[in-house]
């Protein structure tokens, strides 16, 4: 891959104490032209983010055909910076461009062009406690024509920001409220939920704008098919710890295959909990969930890490007001789970530094 180095120095960041999620962008822009089929001679830019603009007529802006990822970089116990489990997602952004028929980035490439963007921006990856800075690379159709179809030419960009604590309050770090309606659907069986595709965020919007009115952060999707059995967030996967269990939905082909969720699966054991994927229904959840027998829930996905649920809000009827279903014990597993994740992700264990990327 040839690369064309176009932008300013001196490189600067700037952004608050506690940003705003998304917000704060880094300087730097990664673009790449890839077409269908296309296997070699990749060329790319790192350009100044502020010299981007769109044609309207962008294709992905009206039919969606898009895909992206979200990777961390994170300041390395050693003062270097590294990207966590880069192949897992270069792994993933390439299943979800087959899925929607689009050019596809091979991982090595994205491998490549991940850790040359982050290089340019070492030096601005944070430190501070609690700080990275999260990665987006981004897939989308290219052509400049109002008309629905596969697009010839896509561009490969990435870009970043600053993130801080994702559920924060003033700063704060507070339980998430998740809101559950058995009628909102973000994705079936046989349709692209498993894909992280443009749609399957625009079909969430509704669902969180009532759960927002209700004062939750996100809301627990369940199965298009039953209604009942639990798929995801509409922006992370979720846990529920019963015993020395540490329970998650499996993999139904509706749901994204967390990297932060394998990650937990792996490390499980470290804070003696057993795995276990398995079909769980909200009913057993909420049942468990008053008898004490389930202690512990969280959601966990990149840009949240891992966030401790303090409680549910189950809305059977539109009619009635939801029932309030609130966990009671402290987090104590879940908090073991995070500080373990925090020291994985800035290499203070030497068995996990093969999933850090150093850049
Ligand atoms: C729908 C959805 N589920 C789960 C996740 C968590 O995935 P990961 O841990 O790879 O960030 C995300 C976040 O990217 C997501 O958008």
């Amino acid at each position: 891959m040839f690369i064309n180095r176009d932008f300013h120095k001196p490189l600067s960041f700037d952004y608050p104490e506690h940003p705003k999620f998304g917000a704060y962008y880094s300087p730097l822009l990664f673009k790449m032209k890839v077409k269908k089929a296309q296997v070699d001679d990749f060329r790319a830019e790192i350009v100044d983010f502020k010299s981007q603009s769109f044609h309207p007529g962008l294709c992905a802006l009206h039919y969606g055909q898009s895909v992206f990822e979200g990777m961390k970089a994170y300041r390395q116990k050693d003062g270097g910076a590294g990207i966590f489990r880069l192949d897992l997602h270069a792994e993933r952004f390439l299943k979800s461009a087959k899925k929607m028929v689009m050019a596809e980035v091979p991982q090595e490439i994205f491998k490549q062009a991940l850790t040359e963007y982050v290089r340019e921006l070492k030096d601005l990856v944070p430190s501070e406690e609690g700080h990275s800075l999260y990665l987006r690379p981004l897939l989308f159709n290219a052509d400049e024509v109002i008309k629905v179809g596969p697009g010839q030419e896509y561009w490969f960009y990435i870009m970043s920001t600053a993130a801080g604590s994702y559920f924060t309050s003033g700063g704060e770090s507070k339980k998430a409220k998740v809101y559950v309606n058995p009628k909102f659907i973000r994705a079936f069986p046989g349709g692209n939920g498993e894909a992280k595709t443009a749609g399957n965020y625009a079909a969430s919007l509704g669902p969180q704008s009532v759960a927002s009115s209700y004062g939750c952060d996100q809301v627990l999707f369940l199965n298009a098919l039953d209604h009942e059995s639990i798929d995801e967030m509409g922006g992370m996967n979720v846990f529920f710890i019963e015993g020395d269990q540490l329970i998650t939905p499996e993999l139904n082909g509706c749901i994204l295959n967390g990297v932060t969720r394998r990650s937990i699966i792996s490390l499980a054991s470290e804070v003696g909990l057993k795995p276990l994927e398995r079909k769980i229904g909200f009913s057993e959840v909420s049942e468990k969930i008053k008898s004490g027998a389930i202690s512990e829930a969280f959601a966990c996905g990149t840009a949240a890490v891992i966030a401790p649920i303090g409680e549910f809000l189950f809305q059977k009827h539109d009619s009635q007001a939801p029932e309030e279903i609130a966990l009671k014990q402290d987090s104590v597993k879940t908090m073991e789970l995070l500080t373990l994740l925090n020291g994985v992700h800035r290499g203070q264990f030497d068995k996990y530094n093969d999933w850090i990327f150093k850049v």
